[in-house]
């Protein structure tokens, strides 16, 4: 069979619903259990699943609906999570640590401390994201594996 680093070796896709607390980390549970059977580094698996996780559950906290794509390549992981919900009008500020706009309730549950963003940023090598107010965001993250034996 064909392989090259340019297809896939998984790709998945999974919608999220906002306010959907039962399943809420689900996505990431998954992934995790891909890269570790696949055979990627714990180090490595392990940042994809923090971000992947923080990424998930922003939807489920601040978002209405969204769409959690992965690709999982032999030498690198892409994910886009692509959501419609009230989008953040001031992203500078939603990446200081600390800051958030969860109410008391999400509180209660131990979210909302303001650290995934930039929880987000610390895991990936690379991290974009797209946001309108009104509409929705779309956080798009490449983990690259590196120094590969
Ligand atoms: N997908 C999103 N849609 C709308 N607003 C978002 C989204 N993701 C983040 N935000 C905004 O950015 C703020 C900071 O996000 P961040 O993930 O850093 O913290 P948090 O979700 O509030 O708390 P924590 O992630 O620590 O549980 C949020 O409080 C929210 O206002
Ligand atoms: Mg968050």
């Amino acid at each position: 069979m064909k392989q090259t680093n340019n297809e896939p070796l998984i790709s998945l896709q999974r919608n999220i619903n906002g306010g959907d607390f039962q399943s809420a980390g689900d996505i990431s549970s998954e992934i995790k259990k891909i890269l570790q059977q696949t055979g990627f580094p714990p180090n490595f698996t392990r940042r994809v699943v923090i971000a992947a996780y923080e990424a998930e559950m922003n939807v489920v906290i601040h978002a209405y609906r969204g769409v959690f794509s992965v690709d999982i390549y032999p030498d690198r992981v892409h994910i886009v999570v692509d959501d419609e919900g009230p989008g953040i009008p001031d992203l500078e500020l939603a990446f200081q640590e600390g800051y958030s706009t969860a109410p008391p309730h999400i509180r209660e549950m131990g979210f909302g401390a303001g650290y995934g963003l930039s929880n987000m940023k610390k895991c990936s090598d690379q991290l974009n994201i797209e946001t309108q107010v009104g509409k929705g965001t779309k956080v798009i993250m490449d983990f690259f594996l590196k120094n590969k034996a």
